[in-house]
């Protein structure tokens, strides 16, 4: 009978039928029902000024917010019984965008309100603090930016605050102290300044504090000792420096304490673990903290994870960990925890015996001395990560580590093992990554690391191994890296390397003593990026079946025997950066190909036997980015080579002169020579050696990928299509620049082919217009799943489509900024139809496919239905309409070829000498 539609009728009819009306109800009902009659219907105005903010709905949950119904049963509103006042809304995780209405500060009897996870912006509304009844108030993981409201404090009642991952700036306001109930605050991830204040410690009631993420600086204040009911204390990376004052170890309710990428100084409470017995987290990684590691922590039996990486701890490692049955995660890299002469760093391994739950041990670079002992094997079988690099342990690696058939990850690297590589590692049947380099393990690679099935990535160089290498390699389907370099392997290369269709990123087989010639078999290598045979005593030709290779950016084969030409068919790998032939015994003249090579960025011929002209274009316009020193019979090329003139092709004039050369002027020019040889060889031993710089690409791996991307939150996740989805990320080790990371949903259709199109584009193709490409991971999941992503540069505008279709004003696009896009679209499109090599079509150019860089700079990306015109490479992929229904010219619908020219765009049919700049104006 109170429904709103009669009070809308009401309020808009005359003050005195109102009063009637008024007088009416008073007979008829209580007059407690009149004296909230007033209150619905602010509640009411309230509700339509919330609704009235939100300009996007895509769920539609606010079309139940109309007359038909009384505001109690609006979606995500609940009412009290009696009064039928709004008392809770709750709309998590809705989609909803806009900004949140200061009449909500009108619902006097909100106790509840929860907005997380939708698209919030502008500012918290400081009306919020009128709302004395409210008990927990949710506004995280939205937009909202600008200050936290002073009169928030209004809200005495308030018990728990969420105000995490928005875009939140200025300090904790001082008036905050004053929310004397608040057990919990939450204000992770936002962009707070100024501290935590030390009046905080005046809640008392505080049990969880959060401040993770913010720059906020200073010291942590000692009056936080006051949160006697404290269990959660999270505040890593927030600036903080100065000692952890000794009042927080007082904090015996502590169930979870993580400072972690602070600027923490001073040691640790020798007692910390008779202090804190209810610690399950205790994460101080990334601080500058000191001294011992404190052999009470044996006493925090409840203990799941102990980071302490990154730190300056010294002395040996005394904790026994017998006590920890529930330790999860260890991890204390990079600390010095050698003791005084001893060799014995390790017995802590002895006390890991009985923790059945330890999944991953982690204690790389902390100058371990010592023998890995036996009892390494009884450690957890669900531990799946050990990672003991950079030590200084010694003697045989135990067989016993064949016991820990948990391991994905073992990284034994960089210590001084020596002795047989145990074949019992063969029993790690779950293992994906092994590293046991630089250390002296020696004898052969045993045959049994060919039952490892889904290792992916497998590192033995720089050891003193010995013998073949085995050809059971060929059974680890999934192996995408291998390494053996700098061993002493002998014996022909085994063709069933090539075999590994997964083999992508790296085969590095330099510096053995491996013979015999390049198996043809290694055309299978279409997906490998970087191939390095160089310094073993491999003979023969360099076989031309290695133009087949033609995802190659890096081949080096110096320092062997070949000899022959450089084979023509190497001209299709367009995408090498660097190419090594040098040292070798090739002949021939320099072939054509190589000048055109634009992605080239070094070449080395030197030290062989080639002859003719030295071209001047291309890699040899730049002395510095090619040699050719040591081949005594090139003539040509740029000035500084001071290479000999080459002689004109029949020219009779030529002859005479060159008589007298050789009789008068040859000894001189002979000595001249000889000193330019000597002076440039010693330049060229002087120049860094060719591996450096190997690595300027950032090689990410799934993990790397799972951390950048927040474990591929939906937070994070800016784009999703029917084959791929496109997160936000950003890389430790970059700070402020973001990526974007396109995951392929495999098990769709489309997608694997989708990648290898976009691969092979990006291979092909650079340009200022072009969205550039960081990297590619294909790599597999801790599912053990294929699992592939392309790493892009992170376009801060967002695309075309979301430009023009957005509805706020401030990504309105003028003019003159459009005319800018059009004309960067077009330019790429040049380049890509008539600049490449192979000419590119786009295939898929539509608005959504246009990303803008924070200078609103234009950039085509999403190569995924791209083709190379005049190569094979797309042969296989299904006819039928490609590209977006609405965008695809007309006549890809009635099965015509794909071609460059755009002409559909304007005349409906293809004429091939339309001006693109036409189409597109
Ligand atoms: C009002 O809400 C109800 C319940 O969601 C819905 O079925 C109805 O279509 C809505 N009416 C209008 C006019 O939007
Ligand atoms: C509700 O709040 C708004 C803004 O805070 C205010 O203008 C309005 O007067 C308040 N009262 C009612 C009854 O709507
Ligand atoms: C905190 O409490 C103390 C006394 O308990 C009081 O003197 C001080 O003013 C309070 N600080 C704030 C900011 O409320
Ligand atoms: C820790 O608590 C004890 C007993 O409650 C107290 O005597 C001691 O002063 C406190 N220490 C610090 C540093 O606050
Ligand atoms: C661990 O706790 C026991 C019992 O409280 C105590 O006797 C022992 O000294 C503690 N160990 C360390 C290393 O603090
Ligand atoms: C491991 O646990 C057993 C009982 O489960 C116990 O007898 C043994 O002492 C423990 N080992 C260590 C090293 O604490
Ligand atoms: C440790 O592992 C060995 C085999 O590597 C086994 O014989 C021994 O019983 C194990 N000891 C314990 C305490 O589990």
């Amino acid at each position: 009978m109170n429904s709103p539609k009669a009070i809308i009728c009401l309020a808009s009819s005359s003050r005195i039928s109102f009063l009637l009306y008024s007088l009416t109800i008073i007979c008829l009902t209580s007059a407690t029902v009149f004296a909230s009659s007033g209150g619905n219907e602010t509640d009411y105005q309230a509700l339509l000024s919330f609704k009235s903010k939100i300009t996007e709905d895509p769920y539609q949950i606010l079309t139940s917010w109309n007359h038909s119904f009384h505001f109690c049963e609006w979606s995500g509103i609940s009412c009290g019984k009696r009064h039928k006042r709004v008392t809770a809304i709750e709309l998590s995780s809705k989609s909803l965008r806009g900004s949140l209405s200061p009449h909500v500060g009108n619902l006097s009897f909100l106790h509840y309100l929860s907005l997380w996870n939708n698209s919030f912006q502008g500012t918290i509304p400081h009306e919020l603090g009128r709302l004395s009844r409210l008990r927990r108030l949710g506004l995280h993981e939205n937009k909202f930016s600008g200050v936290i409201p002073q009169n928030l404090s209004g809200c005495s009642n308030l018990e728990k605050l969420w105000l995490n991952k928005n875009w939140l700036i200025g300090s904790i306001p001082k008036e905050m102290s004053l929310l004397s109930k608040l057990t919990g605050l939450v204000m992770n991830d936002n962009k707070l300044t100024g501290g935590i204040p030390p009046f905080l410690g005046n809640i008392t009631s505080m049990e969880m504090f959060t401040a993770t993420g913010n720059p906020l600086g200073g010291r942590i204040p000692d009056t936080l000792g006051h949160w006697k009911s404290l269990t959660l204390f999270y505040s890593g990376e927030c600036n903080l420096n100065g000692s952890i004052p000794p009042s927080i170890f007082n904090l015996s309710l502590l169930v979870t304490f993580s400072l972690s990428a602070n600027h923490l100084t001073g040691s640790l409470p020798s007692d910390i673990g008779n202090q804190l017995p209810n610690l399950e987290g205790l994460q101080l990684w990334g601080n500058e903290l000191t001294g011992v590691l404190p052999p009470s922590i044996s006493n925090c039996s409840k203990l799941v994870i102990l980071e302490m990486s990154e730190n300056n701890f010294s002395g040996k490692l005394t904790i026994d960990f017998s006590k920890l049955r529930d330790i999860n995660l260890i991890e204390m890299s990079n600390n010095n925890l050698h003791g005084r002469g001893e060799a014995d760093d390790l017995w802590f391994i002895e006390s890991l015996k009985n923790c059945t739950k330890l999944v991953k041990l982690e204690f790389v670079n902390c100058n371990l001395i010592g023998v890995l002992p036996v009892s390494i094997g009884n450690l957890s079988h669900q531990l799946n990560s050990l990672y003991l690099r950079d030590n200084q342990l010694s003697g045989s690696l135990p067989s016993s580590i064949g016991s820990l058939v948990g391991l994905t990850t073992l990284g034994l690297g960089r210590n001084r093992f020596k002795g047989k590589i145990p074949t019992t590692i063969g029993n790690l049947q779950k293992l994906q990554r092994l590293s046991l380099t630089n250390n002296k393990f020696s004898g052969p690679i045993p045959d049994a690391i060919g039952n490892l099935s889904l290792l992916i990535e497998l590192y033995l160089y720089s050891n003193k191994l010995e013998g073949h290498i085995p050809s059971s390699l060929g059974k680890c389907k999934k192996l995408d890296l291998l390494n053996l370099a700098d061993n002493t392997l002998s014996g022909k290369l085994p063709w069933q390397l090539p075999k590994l269709p997964s083999l992508t990123v790296l085969l590095n087989l330099s510096q053995n003593s491996l013979s015999g010639s390049i198996p043809t078999q290694i055309k299978d290598l279409k997906m490998l990026c970087e191939l390095d045979l160089s310094y073993n005593n491999l003979t023969g030709t360099i076989t031309s079946s290695l133009g087949e290779c033609i995802s190659l950016t890096k081949l080096y084969l110096s320092g062997n025997i070949f000899q022959g030409i450089i084979p023509s068919s190497l001209s299709s790998l367009r995408g090498l950066e660097v190419l090594d032939i040098s040292h070798n015994n090739l002949s021939g003249k320099i072939p054509q190909f190589l000048d055109k090579w634009n992605s080239l960025e070094f070449l080395n011929l030197s030290f062989n036997d080639f002859e003719g002209q030295v071209p001047i274009i291309g890699v040899f316009a730049n002395s510095s980015l090619f040699s050719v020193l040591g081949n005594d019979r090139l003539c040509g090329g740029l000035v500084t080579l001071k290479l000999p003139k080459c002689k004109e092709k029949g020219g009779k004039k030529k002859r005479f002169p060159f008589f007298i050369l050789v009789i008068v002027i040859a000894p001189t020019l002979l000595i001249v020579l000889c000193c330019v040889y000597l002076l440039c060889k010693k330049k060229r031993n002087s120049q860094p050696s060719q591996s450096s710089g190997n690595e300027r690409f950032l090689k990410v791996s799934y993990n790397e990928l799972l951390k950048a991307t927040d474990r591929f939150s939906t937070a994070n996740l800016i784009g999703e299509g029917g084959i791929s989805s496109v997160y936000k990320g950003i890389f430790d080790s970059d700070d402020d620049k973001f990526v974007a990371v396109k995951v392929l949903h495999l098990q769709n259709r489309g997608a694997h082919r989708s990648f290898l199109a976009e691969c092979e584009a990006w291979r092909n193709i650079r340009h200022r217009n072009l969205l550039k490409i960081i990297t590619s991971c294909s790599s597999v999941d801790f599912q053990g799943n294929d699992f592939k992503a392309l790493v892009y540069e992170f376009m801060s505008n967002g695309s075309v489509h979301d430009s023009l279709h957005s509805s706020a004003n401030t990504s309105k696009l003028n003019l003159l900024q459009r005319i800018n896009i059009l004309k960067d679209v077009a330019t790429a499109l040049d380049y890509l139809h008539n600049h490449c090599q192979k000419t590119i079509v786009h295939g898929d150019l539509k608005p959504s496919n246009i990303l803008l860089d924070a200078d609103l700079v234009a950039h085509v990306g999403d190569f995924g239905l791209a083709r190379l015109l005049g190569t094979d490479l797309n042969q296989n992929s299904s006819t039928g309409v490609k590209g977006t229904i609405g965008y695809a010219p007309p006549e890809y619908g009635i099965g015509s070829e794909m071609t460059s020219s755009l002409s559909s765009c304007m005349y409906g049919k293809a004429e091939s000498n339309c001006k693109k700049e036409r189409c597109m104006s």
